[in-house]
């Protein structure tokens, strides 16, 4: 099982750059920029990653964002998630970045989006794996915020596939971003949003109603409403689902509890993404396998799973059959 989930062709939807940055490279970087560190050892930090629920790792999971700082902290961090990425095989890869993280400390789009963009290029290249980014909104901030990100993004359009919206969710419901994302959407931009995590259904529905998301980040509340898992599977809505993020931030403490199999058996279009993988002990491959081995996953369900995530990608159809092509031919090969 174990060589048949590496080899797998895989589509990543739901990963935050930020939460890609492992504590080695945490410390690199304090070192390189001159940034103190509350935390003595890579050993400390590691022991620091005990999370009660999704705020408890946000704060630490900003403060490590400190350590970014240059063009080629940005580049750093998103090549050695590509080449990490690569080794679970890993083909196409949509990523979130949060600009309001960065922008708040005087650190501007023209920094890390030109990280950014070398980071792609050369892993176009050298891996042959094609990304995305998807800009997130930090939903604890403001809805004018938000549009002022948006404009400030405006030059970057032409690198960015959509607008996502993260961090935390309790309280901060869709409603405060419905200007931001109609304005995001009117400009050609796709639109994702972290729902259903820690919050109720009702940010699932107002998430594809309001703000027009077209994929569902997390999404794992829908089962508390029948007939929101009904019109999910029914409109083919991908959820992006992160198994062992949800067991560290207490979703789903068990992963023996974890509903995502009974949603896929249900008809819903389920993916396996890994969230925060430096946080969370797992990239893609990882999460793959625990789901498998805590829910018994068969083969042909973690084959939907992989196309399901091809098919929820924003690719064009070119790209698209090219990675479909793969994935049958790595199943006949079985
Ligand atoms: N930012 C990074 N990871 C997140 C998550 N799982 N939920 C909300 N915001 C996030
Ligand atoms: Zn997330």
């Amino acid at each position: 099982m174990e060589a048949f989930v590496g080899g797998l062709p895989k589509v990543e939807l739901h990963l935050h750059i930020e939460g890609t940055l492992e504590p080695e490279m945490m410390f690199r970087l304090a070192e390189r920029n001159g940034v103190a560190l509350p935390f003595a050892s890579v050993d400390e930090v590691r022991r620091a990653y005990e999370f009660t629920d999704l705020q408890s790792f946000l704060d630490i999971y900003y403060q490590g964002a400190a350590v970014l700082r240059t063009e080629a902290d940005f580049y750093d961090l998103m090549w050695a998630y590509l080449e990490r990425a690569a080794a679970d095989n890993v083909r196409h890869a949509e990523m979130f970045f949060d600009p309001q993280t960065h922008t708040e400390r005087g650190i501007g789009f023209p920094v890390f989006m030109a990280g950014f963009a070398q980071a792609r290029a050369d892993a176009r290249e050298r891996l042959g794996i094609t990304t995305h980014l998807i800009m997130c909104f930090l939903r604890h901030l403001s809805g004018e915020a938000a549009l002022d990100t948006l404009e400030e993004a405006r030059p970057f359009f032409g690198e960015i596939i959509g607008v996502g919206l993260d961090s935390g969710e309790r309280g901060n419901p869709p409603q405060k971003f419905v200007e931001a994302f109609t304005r995001a959407r009117k400009a050609g931009l796709r639109a994702v949003a972290h729902a259903g995590e820690e919050g109720p259904p009702e940010y699932i529905r107002d998430s594809l109603d309001l703000l027009g998301a077209e994929r569902i980040d997390h999404g794992v509340a829908c089962e508390q409403e029948e007939a929101l898992v009904e019109r999910l599977a029914a409109e083919g809505i991908a959820l992006t689902v992160c198994p062992l993020s949800n067991m560290k931030l207490q979703v789903f403490p068990d992963l023996r509890d974890h509903n995502l199999r009974r949603l896929l058996q249900r008809g819903v279009r389920i993916t396996i993404n890994s969230d925060d993988p430096a946080y969370f002990g797992g990239y893609v491959g990882d999460n793959y396998l625990a789901a498998q081995r805590a829910l018994g996953l068969t083969r042909e369900e973690l084959a939907t799973i992989a196309r399901n995530g091809i098919e929820a990608a924003f690719l064009d159809d070119g790209r698209r059959a090219e990675l479909l092509a793969e994935l049958e031919g790595y199943l006949a090969r079985g």
